[in-house]
């Protein structure tokens, strides 16, 4: 169910970012981008904006520029996440990495350009939100992206490499790294259901929560999971000594912190009833998941 989810929004925004780049004048840049964006990836970011969508009661057209931005990000920060000055991988979603297949130069470019390539998607003319809640999204996605978010952390994630570092520090580097992403997710949907601030802030919330559980599995899967199912190099952080909770942990007690999360982001949703269900599958299938 989950999986036919997945796949059936991937592919939705997939045809909108064709359809966005169609629109605009070509490059150099155009291919190594559309190689590291489209057609690869859970895509489960858009998936949680969607289900969202459905907790709020947003219609899915007010959506695809959030989700599209989303990706655009999220994409740009494996390209970059994947060079060999940062985790220096050469496989990810089950093909050669995009420096590998275009050189380095090229991969940093198109990762930069897919960033403000977000952007772009958000403030776009036809995109029909109102002009106060697109201004706020935009903020919030660049305060998500920057140096108080994904870059931030990855910051932290390189220079936690073969270091002590305590469980909060950890919690903090990964909240930054991946939860920020999500964060943006619940509060980017909840601005267009013009919630108020206090619900904002709980969405918010909710979706740095998710983002960490998210992270926590990205980290077992390097230690439990198989490359051919991720799509990715296997075994490797403990060999780049990073930082991680497992590793400060050991797998018994890190499971057993991951799982805590899981009931506690799910106890939250509780009395958002039957309309959180969709949502509720996805958070399910964060910690269960095999790819
Ligand atoms: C991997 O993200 C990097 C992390 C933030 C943990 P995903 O597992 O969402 O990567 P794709 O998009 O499915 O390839
Ligand atoms: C990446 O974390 C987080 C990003 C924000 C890109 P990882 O370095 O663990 O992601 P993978 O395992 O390479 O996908
Ligand atoms: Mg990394
Ligand atoms: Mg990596
Ligand atoms: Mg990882």
């Amino acid at each position: 169910m989950i999986k036919k989810k997945l796949l059936r929004n991937g592919k939705k925004i997939d045809k909108f970012l064709i359809n966005f780049l169609k629109k605009q004048k070509s490059s150099l840049l155009l291919k190594p981008m559309k190689y590291g964006v489209i057609s690869g990836g859970k895509k489960i970011r858009s998936t949680i904006i969607l289900d969202v969508g459905k907790l709020l009661k947003i219609k899915e057209k007010k959506l695809l520029n959030i989700c599209a931005a989303v990706e655009c990000i999220h994409s740009y920060s494996l390209i970059h996440d994947d060079l060999p000055c940062m985790d220096d991988d050469k496989i990810r979603r089950g093909k050669p990495t995009t420096h590998i297949k275009f050189g380095e130069a090229s991969a940093v470019l198109a990762g930069s350009s897919l960033l403000t390539l977000a952007f772009e998607i958000i403030a776009d003319k036809k995109y029909n939100i109102n002009s106060q809640s697109k201004n706020e999204i935009i903020r919030s996605l660049a305060k998500c992206s920057g140096h108080t978010g994904i870059a931030g952390g990855q910051e932290l994630d390189l220079k936690f490499e073969n270091k002590k570092k305590s469980i909060n520090q950890i919690i903090d580097m990964q909240k930054k790294k991946t939860g920020r992403l999500f964060n943006f997710c619940l509060y980017a949907v909840s601005v267009i259901a013009n919630k108020k601030t206090k619900e904002k802030k709980f969405l918010s919330n909710l979706g740095e929560e998710i983002g960490l559980l998210f992270q926590l599995t990205d980290d077992f899967l390097d230690i439990k999971g198989s490359r051919k199912k991720t799509g990715k190099p296997v075994k490797k952080d403990n060999k780049k000594g990073k930082s991680t909770l497992l590793k400060l942990m050991g797998e018994k007690k890190a499971y057993m912190f991951a799982t805590n999360l899981k009931r506690k982001i799910l106890l939250k949703l509780e009395k958002h009833g039957k309309n959180a269900k969709e949502l509720i599958d996805t958070i399910k299938f964060i910690l269960e998941r095999k790819y």
